[in-house]
């Protein structure tokens, strides 16, 4: 039996087993049996969760673009390794064999280097889903540069906040992005952004777009004729195991968001791992993972999991709703992917669309469908189910974060026996905790609490850049030797998982982890608001919408209050990007505070939600009687 490769449920078990009673020799066979190293390491884990501190694999060497790419080359040099389909379904889509992935990273690389980016420094890449985003990030990890790829969504303000808290070096853009019919001015952002960067000293530019755009002289570059002279091979730098690969960053409940900072090996191991076993990766499959790579999903399963396999992997800079609804089923057809991973948002999207768009479609190829990103709800799984995979393909619904770095819990395709919104089973090596609010962790099954890991697995990220304080309060605090996931979840009468949602202030929209302190404090800078809470209410496609309760300063007529929801709107989408806009603006006299002058969000969750039967507790609120005012004035 191989460690590395599940094939059947009672496999899983044995393997489960196994990573529990010695998860070291258990995940030392599987780094040994896969992966190059340069040097072994010499303990497979140190760790101490009051520090918080994890290594894995210490003082082994290797650099993992080696295992992604060079490693394939005798076998599979003329195998596609990346299928990039563009925005527009008439611009030729490009097969890019590991030979040419090889080549296109060397010589980035190489750019990079002559550039003056040296091992640590970091680079911040702001770029659209094309070619160029995979090379210049795996240039980095080949040169031993910390990547910190930025949703080429996110604001100027937003992607300034980011490129300052780990001082980004060097940007990688592009004159601009498609986006359906709409074109994005990314160039432009960014020259925003780095009139508050200081760290920043080149801005190398790609050409997508052909826009006209402004070059800053002595600071940006373009990129093409730079790569034209740069030569292909370029030698790995020989990274610690331990050695930051990339810092991403996610929201927080409160403050700035969070630089997650993964390092080299583990990350390697883990992400390969699961990919191998969650998808059953077989060789000759075709992956396509329609996130993008400015999010967790993205890094570990459009460009780190399946490379490691010598997978083919589907790199879609569109998006689903052009030229019509029918377009992920078009390039599932065109490219007969094998593998398809996307959002539930995506998939209550296209379930509200006639069914011709499918049906119009062969999607006979497809083996496995995923899910990840937020809980999916039933009828969109039976949606999935019957229409996509047409009862044959199993849905594996992915729970994990950007701080895990890969799929936790999750069924193994065609092994563990799935179950509508449930994400089944935890993966080898990770051992789950549900945990009551007394701090005890709960046993038994038919339980439901907050959903904690006791022990460290390989790709989990060790601290927040600059922050380990944060890292510490954050994940290691709120229950002893445990990382907190700040996600409940229940488990059923066999010891499946559901996750039920975030018991924090973060708010999942359209599978976009959001902060509320960022949006409030973009909506607190408009001259006319004294005050505002941001809560989730349940939207039947984005999963969740945001509300926002808020006080001004002086009460206007209806009018003005129009005006006022758009200008705040426009605050949001420029402190934050577009994705944090809200749905619904209450403007109120008050917000319901407790003694310590806390806002109590719960309340106008429960308002926001429509769901006033139980208030709960109320007394000890400062000021009870403002809850009755919302509640008349409500949206
Ligand atoms: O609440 C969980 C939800 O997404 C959160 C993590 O968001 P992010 O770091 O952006 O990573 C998203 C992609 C891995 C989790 O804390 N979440 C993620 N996957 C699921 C999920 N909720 C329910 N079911 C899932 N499959």
């Amino acid at each position: 039996m191989s460690n590395y490769h599940i094939k059947h449920f009672e496999e899983y078990f044995q393997i489960y087993r196994k990573s529990v009673r010695d998860p070291e020799s258990f995940w030392s066979e599987v780094a040994e049996e896969h992966f190059l190293w340069q040097k072994r390491w010499d303990n497979v884990l140190e760790w101490d969760f009051k520090k918080p501190e994890v290594k894995w694999f210490s003082n082994a060497k290797l650099n993992i673009t080696q295992n992604c790419i060079d490693r394939h080359l005798q076998t599979k040099a003329e195998r596609t390794a990346l299928i990039f389909e563009p925005n527009d379904p008439n611009e030729a889509a490009q097969h890019i064999t590991f030979r040419k992935l090889h080549e296109e990273v060397g010589k980035f690389a190489n750019v990079l280097k002559e550039q003056g980016i040296q091992k640590g420094d970091r680079v911040c890449i702001y770029l659209p889903m094309i070619p160029d985003l995979v090379y210049s990030t795996l240039a980095c990890a080949r040169i031993g540069a910390i990547h910190s790829v930025v949703f080429a969504g996110f604001s100027a303000k937003a992607l300034a906040t980011r490129i300052n808290d780990s001082e980004c070096k060097m940007v990688i853009t592009s004159d601009g992005g498609y986006r359906g019919e709409k074109t994005i001015d990314l160039k432009g952002i960014v020259d925003t952004s780095l009139e508050t960067c200081p760290s920043v000293e080149k801005v190398l530019v790609a050409k997508r777009i052909n826009s006209e755009i402004s070059m800053k002289e002595g600071r940006d570059l373009w990129l093409a004729p730079l790569i034209d002279k740069a030569s292909p091979d370029c030698p790995i730098e020989v990274m610690d195991a331990e050695d930051p690969l990339f810092i991403l960053y996610t929201s927080g409940s409160t403050g700035k968001p969070k630089g997650m900072v993964h390092t080299t090996a583990g990350y390697m191991v883990y992400t390969a791992y699961t990919f191998k076993n969650v998808f059953q990766y077989r060789e000759g499959d075709i992956f396509w993972c329609t996130a993008d790579i400015g999010w967790i999903t993205g890094h570990s399963y459009i460009v780190y999991g399946p490379l490691l396999n010598g997978a083919t992997t589907v790199l879609f800079e569109g998006i689903p709703s052009y030229p019509d609804f029918g377009r992920f089923w078009q390039v599932i057809e065109k490219h007969k992917v094998t593998q398809f991973y996307t959002a539930p948002t995506a998939i209550r999207t296209l379930a509200k669309e006639n069914l011709s768009y499918l049906d119009n479609h062969d999607l006979s190829s497809l083996k496995i469908l995923g899910s990840v990103g937020e809980p999916i709800n039933e009828e969109a799984w039976h949606w999935y189910n019957d229409n996509v995979g047409k009862k044959k393909s199993p849905i594996v619904d992915t729970w994990w974060q950007t701080e895990t770095g890969g799929i936790m819990i999750s069924p193994i395709a065609f092994s563990t026996p799935t179950k509508p919104t449930y994400a089944t089973l935890p993966l080898p090596g990770v051992q789950v905790a549900l945990m009551d609010e007394k701090g005890e962790e709960i046993k038994g099954n038919q339980v439901d609490g907050r959903l904690c890991i006791k022990f460290p697995w390989p790709s989990m990220a060790r601290t927040i850049w600059g922050d380990h304080e944060r890292y510490r309060t954050t994940y290691f605090d709120t229950f002893e030797n445990k990382y907190f996931t700040g996600d409940g979840a229940l488990r059923d009468e066999v010891g499946y998982y559901r996750i039920t949602g975030r018991v924090d202030d973060i708010i999942i929209v359209s599978g976009h982890n959001l902060g509320t302190a960022p949006i409030e404090d973009a909506i607190n800078e408009h001259p006319a608001v004294a005050e505002s809470a941001i809560v989730g209410y349940p939207h039947d496609i984005k999963g969740n919408a945001l509300y926002g309760f808020i006080i001004l300063k002086e009460v206007g007529e209806s009018r003005i209050h129009d005006n006022l929801r758009k200008e705040i709107n426009q605050l949001i989408t420029e402190h934050v990007g577009p994705i944090a806009k809200l749905d619904k603006i209450q403007f109120t006299v008050g917000l319901p505070k407790t003694r310590s002058g806390k806002i109590m969000r719960r309340i106008l969750r429960k308002i926001a939600c429509k769901d006033l039967t139980n208030m709960g507790d109320t007394s000890t609120l400062l000021n009870p009687e403002v809850v009755q005012s919302i509640i008349d004035t409500a949206l």
